[in-house]
């Protein structure tokens, strides 16, 4: 099975009322885990790459272990950059031979995003490769993405459909309420189904992105502040409010800081109780088994995608 666009995942994801796991990953662990979780319940994948595991890995390892993957599972995965912040990272990755890319001009005026995100999909589209753009602005704080609360602004349904159209993309990223990393909401969370419902209705059966959607599972936090981290206050996603835009035009759902937390928990609980091993291997298996457990759970429990393979 050769790497694939997002294209077809999407359609039946969209029709089906499920919705595909983005991942990010990083390094061999990660995709280790994440496409071990996949085969087991047989679901479609994508793997995501940020501008930051580009620098941290390097494009041709990532390339060839994704590679590796598909031939271990034989499953349908699609290789996506996320947060492409100009078109000469988004050429150099299709070149490269990703499936998909994002070009995230979500920090530019309307009239700005649309020209940049056009210029990404002639290109892309010319290359049998599917484009994700983004309307509305996550608060949040990682290597790609740095927006304060104070600039974070929900999308504004009414202008969906002229940025669709004059841009051509194949799936638009919303703001809703969502954020980036481990720290998203301060009281009760909260998300804006009206939006979703709104854009839905303006974009039928259109695939819609959600991003900063980890749930931040408290048993981990719990585990990473027991073994002498400090996260006090981490709080993410609820899985019914994912599982509720998975059911209606989210199509892809986007997790990183959940695999984070969870290989970190699992390292410093694994070093705190074997304080004299060394070995990488010893700490980084229940890592990559932790990530395995994390995202079988997301995809049958949350997601939906197992068995659509
Ligand atoms: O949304 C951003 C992703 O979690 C990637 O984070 O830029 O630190 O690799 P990163
Ligand atoms: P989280 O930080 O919630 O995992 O979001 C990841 C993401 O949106 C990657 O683009
Ligand atoms: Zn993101």
């Amino acid at each position: 099975m050769p790497l694939v666009t997002s294209k077809e995942m999407f359609k039946k994801a969209y029709d089906g009322g499920y919705a595909i796991g983005a991942f990010n990953v990083n390094n061999m662990e990660i995709i280790q885990g994440i496409t071990e979780a996949a085969k087991e319940v047989n679901a479609p994948l994508i793997l995501q790459v940020s501008a930051g595991a580009r620098k941290y890995a390097n494009h041709t390892y990532l390339m060839k272990l994704i590679e590796a993957a598909i031939i271990e599972t034989g499953l349908p995965i699609c290789v996506h950059l996320d947060h492409g912040d100009s078109f000469e990272l988004c050429k150099s990755c299709i070149d490269g031979g990703f499936t998909s890319v994002m070009f995230d001009g979500s920090h530019h005026p309307f009239e700005e995003n649309i020209k940049l995100t056009k210029q990404v999909v002639d290109y892309a589209h010319d290359k049998g490769v599917t484009v994700e753009a983004e309307l509305g602005r996550l608060a949040g704080i990682e290597d790609a993405v740095n927006v304060s609360e104070k600039d974070s602004a929900f999308t504004d349904p009414n202008e969906v459909e002229e940025f669709v159209k004059r841009t051509g993309v194949d799936s638009l990223a919303i703001a809703i309420g969502t954020s980036h990393g481990a720290f998203k909401f301060k009281g009760e969370p909260k998300l804006r189904f009206d939006i979703l419902e709104e854009v839905q209705r303006r974009l039928p059966g259109f695939p819609i992105v959600l991003h900063g959607a980890s749930s931040v599972i408290p048993e981990y936090v719990d585990m990473v502040n027991k073994y002498g981290g400090n996260m006090p206050g981490a709080k993410g996603v609820p899985e019914e409010m994912l599982r509720k835009a998975a059911s209606m035009a989210v199509c892809k759902i986007n997790i990183d800081s959940d695999l984070r937390l969870a290989m970190t928990a699992t390292i410093r609980k694994y070093m705190a109780e074997n304080p004299s091993h060394f070995d990488p291997r010893q700490y980084l298996s229940p890592a990559r088994a932790a990530i395995k457990e994390l995202v079988k759970n997301k995809i049958v429990n949350v997601l939906g995608c197992n068995g659509k393979a």
